[in-house]
């Protein structure tokens, strides 16, 4: 009998991307609240982030409660459920909640280094402004800062420790929140407007 040799690929870390329906529509109103609330509320980076970027994580004026934002979070409740659904968690006893959400304005030299979302269950990140050209999302694997790439002939899903997710007007990328990534700066001259959350479950 032949050898039979098999490449078994374990743990995988499932990212879900999704494209909303009307999302063009629904930018319109997000980009609009944003940039008013650019206007009135003050930076909140914290001090140990070493990148700029305008963001209002861990800001006191509550953007899950402001009227603007009402129909993107029913939009990514609903995504969180299928990804959640998917991955066949139990959301009848424990229904996923969206207990943090934020913005981040990045101007074209702004990026954001690698990071996790601590004391969450499920993070997101939804594209509201993303010109073309405009950074794509990174996603590091555990191992890619304590283990040198062999050489490659080719980067396939089996040996790759960063993954690109292109930024996309109107896409929201659903992922576990230990999972680290980053934004790199832009190569053009436009804004980057995002929304994230926080789950837990
Ligand atoms: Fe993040």
């Amino acid at each position: 009998m032949a050898d039979q040799d098999e490449l078994l690929a374990f743990f995988p870390v499932v990212v879900q991307v999704s494209q909303v329906e009307g999302a063009e529509e629904l930018n319109q109103g997000l980009l609009k609240a944003i940039y008013e609330i650019k206007e009135t509320v003050p930076n909140t980076k914290p001090p140990g982030w070493c990148c700029e970027v305008y963001t209002t994580i861990r800001t006191p004026y509550g953007l899950l409660e402001r009227q603007e934002f009402k129909g993107f979070l029913t939009i990514a409740r609903e995504k969180i459920l299928k990804y959640a659904q998917g991955l066949r968690y139990d959301v009848e006893k424990f229904p996923p909640r969206i207990n943090e959400c934020w913005v981040n304005v990045y101007s074209a030299t702004n990026a954001q280094e690698v990071h996790r979302h601590p004391n969450s269950v499920f993070s997101g990140i939804y594209y509201v402004k993303a010109p073309k050209g405009c950074a794509p999302t990174l996603f590091h694997s555990e191992v890619s800062d304590v283990m040198l790439d062999p050489p490659l002939v080719e980067r396939t899903r089996l040996n790759t420790q960063v993954q690109h997710i292109d930024a996309v007007e109107g896409r929201m990328v659903i992922f576990r929140s230990w999972l680290r990534h980053s934004v790199l700066p832009s190569t053009i001259d436009e804004e980057r407007v995002t929304i994230a959350f926080n789950v837990t479950m």
